[in-house]
């Protein structure tokens, strides 16, 4: 009976969490992508919508089934997730961006499928947008709360996002740890804030780091003269 009863803390407040890799096509039947599942993504979907958020979760191609009682936005590529968080970016209280979106693209994008030649081939890739850096330099009274996925120097590098993209919050992960990352179901992360503080949090599944996450959003925000 208990396990039903959820807190409310969210209610109303509406949140969006993008989550999941995206693609960048080559041709009609290749693409580019990476190693994030989704998980982490989803599980925050979740847990925000659990605790009476309004939920839109706006995800690359997974393997996993949204939860229940969020909106649902798919995208492919990341222009796709540009435009569909930009559009919504406005009436939202509070942003996640929990993807792992493509910082390449293949300049061309072939309209028939590439045939193999004799020798090496050279593809010509050019940068994708940064949707949290833009999301930083337009925010009015947004939360926002940025991952960043290091295999080294993980403070600096976590540190340096905060600034550049203007986020109220990094969740950072050493993906090359075992029990964090792409694709498992725990992860080790440590979150940073604008106030210069820092707190490491232990190994977790990705449900229970959903849950301390909103908690961290939740006492940051309420601290913010807004
Ligand atoms: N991000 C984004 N748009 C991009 C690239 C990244 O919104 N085109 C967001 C990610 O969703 C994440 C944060 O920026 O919340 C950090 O992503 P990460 O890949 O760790 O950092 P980058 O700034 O892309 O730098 P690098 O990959 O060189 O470490
Ligand atoms: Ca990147």
């Amino acid at each position: 009976f208990f396990a039903a009863v959820e807190r409310q803390d969210m209610k109303d407040i509406r949140l969006l969490v993008t989550a999941g890799a995206t693609r960048e096509a080559v041709d009609p039947v290749r693409f580019f992508t990476n190693r994030s599942s989704g998980k982490m993504g989803y599980a925050i979907a979740e847990a925000a919508a659990k605790r009476g958020a309004k939920v839109t979760l706006v995800s690359g191609k997974t393997d996993l089934t949204p939860p229940a009682g969020v909106e649902f936005v798919e995208v492919t590529s990341a222009e796709d997730m540009y435009q569909a968080v930009i559009s919504r970016y406005d009436d939202m209280d509070i942003v996640v961006k929990a993807a792992a979106v493509a910082d390449y693209r293949p300049k061309v994008v072939h309209s028939q499928k590439m045939k193999k030649k004799s020798g090496d081939l050279v593809l010509e890739l050019t940068r994708t947008r940064d949707i949290l850096a833009d999301l930083g330099k337009r925010k009015t009274h947004q939360f926002l709360v940025g991952f960043a996925a290091e295999t080294e120097n993980v403070e600096e590098n976590a540190r340096g996002k905060l600034e550049r993209k203007n986020a109220d919050m990094i969740v950072a992960n050493n993906v090359t740890q075992s029990g964090a990352g792409f694709g498992v179901d725990t992860n080790i992360v440590t979150i940073y804030t604008r106030d210069g503080k820092s707190e490491a949090l232990p190994q977790m599944r990705k449900t229970e780091i959903a849950d301390c996450l909103l908690d961290k959003v939740l006492e940051a925000r309420g601290g913010q003269k807004r």
